[in-house]
């Protein structure tokens, strides 16, 4: 069996990380495609440098632009590179354009595509991630499934049975082989904060910050949160770029208890939410991270494409109403409400295991 798998954006590399191991561990032939999506140090290079992954056989550069000129450009660049290896299979994760763009490659060269984080679905169609996983899933090969819901949705959406595995959470392998080397972290004492007596905020969906009002609305839930406690605030690049250009800037700055960093590597950033009292954010990766650490998560959305974390894990979803939004995290922050959760099925650390074992059985079958 011979692989080739995608990488693009931040999340993708965890991901990746514990599938390429596996790949390693039965010595596949494996080329890496980085898009080149995300390329500031802090959002790709560090990564690859913490978890051990190797540089890519392969990078694109795309970097950065609409979704239609990324997608645009990965395909004419990706194209050349699938045709000269021609892999058995072409590996994607997640639901961000690189993801997408590499499918579309794959499948129209007669590629197998396998879609890792497969099945999930916002049913809200202005985000271009859930566009990026309707589309990617329509012409996948191989559907792995994070969570039961994910077979559920790509069953109504007339996928065949077939194709679709529940296998777990790759992003819960990546967070389980690593959680020895994040414990060592010494983030904590850099920022200058006390265990479980801070809260951390990530930032960046365009729903929230390609607004002014959206923005200026999250501004304001901050303003009363951090009355309360500190707040962790590592800025993605896009969040970076709009505080200045809604000028927010100087409201932001003026919170005293908002702690601004640059994007954090993968140790630094796992124990700053392992030890917080409570984590705000829009990510997707982050609701289910939470969730296996059993820390309380509000997320700054409407609606959520992983009600797994919702329904067993700690994850709470207010949609995006400051009222509400602020009167949840004082209740967290006053220990008025006690959010165990469990952990979902399956999300064990050993997804990537069972990806490969379904693959290579295939090829062993199939060749
Ligand atoms: C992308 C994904 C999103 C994912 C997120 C993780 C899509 C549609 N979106 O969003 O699903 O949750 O990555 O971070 O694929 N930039 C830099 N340096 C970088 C990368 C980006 O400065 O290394 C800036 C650029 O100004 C760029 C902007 O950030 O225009 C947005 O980057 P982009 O990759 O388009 O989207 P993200 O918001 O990162």
């Amino acid at each position: 069996m011979k692989v080739v798998s995608i990488v693009g954006t931040r999340p993708n590399f965890m991901k990746l990380a514990a599938l390429i191991e596996e790949i390693k561990k039965h010595k596949i032939e494996h080329i890496l495609v980085h898009t080149g999506q995300h390329y500031d140090m802090g959002m790709s290079k560090l990564f690859f440098d913490e978890l051990e992954l190797s540089k890519p056989d392969v990078n694109l550069e795309v970097g950065s632009g609409t979704r239609e000129e990324q997608i645009k450009s990965i395909k004419e660049k990706l194209e050349p590179i699938i045709e000269k290896e021609k892999p058995d299979v072409v590996v994607v994760v997640g639901d961000v354009n690189s993801t997408l763009a590499a499918a579309e490659t794959a499948n129209k060269l007669g590629i197998k595509v396998a879609h890792v984080e497969s099945g999930l679905r916002s049913f809200d169609n202005t985000m271009p991630e859930e566009s990026n996983r309707v589309e990617t899933d329509k012409i996948s090969d191989f559907l792995f499934t994070t969570e039961k819901s994910g077979n559920e949705n790509l069953l109504k959406e007339g996928i065949s049975k077939d194709k679709i595995f529940f296998v777990g959470n790759v992003m819960i392998d990546t967070l389980l082989n690593h959680r020895e080397k994040a414990e060592n972290s010494k983030i904590l004492e850099k920022l200058d904060l006390d265990k479980n007596n801070y809260a951390v905020l990530t930032l960046h969906r365009p729903s929230n910050v390609d607004t002014k009002e959206g923005f200026e609305n999250i501004v304001s839930i901050l303003e009363k949160i951090q009355e309360k406690i500190k707040i962790v605030f590592p800025v993605h690049p896009r969040t970076q770029k709009n505080i200045d250009m809604f000028n927010l800037r100087e409201r932001i700055k003026s919170m005293k208890n908002l702690i601004l960093t640059e994007p954090l590597g993968y140790f630094d950033f796992m124990h700053l939410m392992a030890n917080s009292k409570l984590v705000l954010t829009d990510s997707g990766g982050i609701q289910e991270e939470t969730t296996v650490l059993g820390v309380p998560c509000i997320t700054l959305r409407n609606n959520t494409e992983r009600p797994v974390t919702v329904e067993q894990g700690t994850n709470l979803l207010v949609s995006i109403d400051a009222n509400k939004i602020i009167g949840e995290s004082l209740k967290v922050i006053d220990n008025k409400i006690k959010r165990d959760g469990k952990i979902p099925e399956l999300w064990d650390g050993k997804a990537a295991e069972r990806i490969i074992k379904i693959l290579i059985d295939y090829f062993n079958t199939h060749s």
